[in-house]
């Protein structure tokens, strides 16, 4: 089990998820970086998707796709389950669209653009979500737990990306009482860790603190 965290900055606080998400549109037109970026998180991806125990038969939402959506993709790969790639920024989806078209990786994705905290899984003309990937830099990360829970057809399993204390001023982290199903550490520059919570659950936790 992981360790409980105990911040949540916000999706709109914090530089340094700026600064990432800007160095990746930036660099959204490098093909090699793309491919170097699935090479390189494949094996935490891997992970993430034996906890959560992610199948084709899944339907998989993202959120926080960003203009180079290895994670995404390397779950549509991986699992050949159909995932829905998420992220607030129209212009990362723009990019990403690209990224995605280049590497000839784009099948079984369907990029949306949308907040994870206010999606309801309907608008993305599916019966249901079964799994969700929360992205280290996305948030509030309460607020969406909490709203994928609570959403009608919201997803069973949500895996969310724990950042290195160093990292979790910015990032934001869910607070105590929010305790993982499972978890497993990742070797990953701004997370240690990877956890599973529970989904559709629709009581109130404790707020950010
Ligand atoms: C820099 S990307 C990193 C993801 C990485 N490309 C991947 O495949 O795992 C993080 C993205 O999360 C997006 N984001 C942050 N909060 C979000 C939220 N609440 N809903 C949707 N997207 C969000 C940002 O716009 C940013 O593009």
């Amino acid at each position: 089990m992981s360790p409980p965290s105990s911040t949540d900055t916000g999706a709109n606080r914090g530089v340094l998820k700026h600064v990432f998400a800007g160095l990746e549109q930036s660099f959204a037109s490098l093909p090699w970086l793309f491919e170097l970026l699935v090479e390189l998180y494949r094996p935490l991806v891997r992970r993430e998707m034996a906890i959560a125990d992610v199948d084709a038969s899944d339907r998989v939402l993202a959120v926080g796709c960003g203009a180079l959506p290895y994670t995404a993709a390397l779950i549509a790969e991986c699992s050949r389950a159909t995932v829905y790639a998420l992220d607030c920024d129209r212009d990362a989806i723009a990019d990403a669209r690209r990224t995605l078209t280049r590497s000839g990786s784009g099948a079984r994705i369907e990029l949306v653009a949308g907040d994870g905290a206010q999606l309801s899984p309907t608008s993305l003309d599916v019966d249901s979500l079964d799994v969700a990937f929360v992205a280290v830099q996305a948030g509030p990360k309460t607020e969406i737990v909490d709203h994928l829970r609570s959403v009608d057809c919201g997803p069973d399993r949500i895996v969310v990306r724990r950042p290195r204390p160093a990292f979790a001023a910015a990032y934001g982290s869910l607070p105590d009482g929010y305790e993982p199903i499972d978890s497993v550490a990742q070797p990953a520059f701004a997370f240690g860790r990877s956890a599973l919570f529970d989904g559709r659950k629709t009581e109130t936790l404790p707020t950010d603190t």
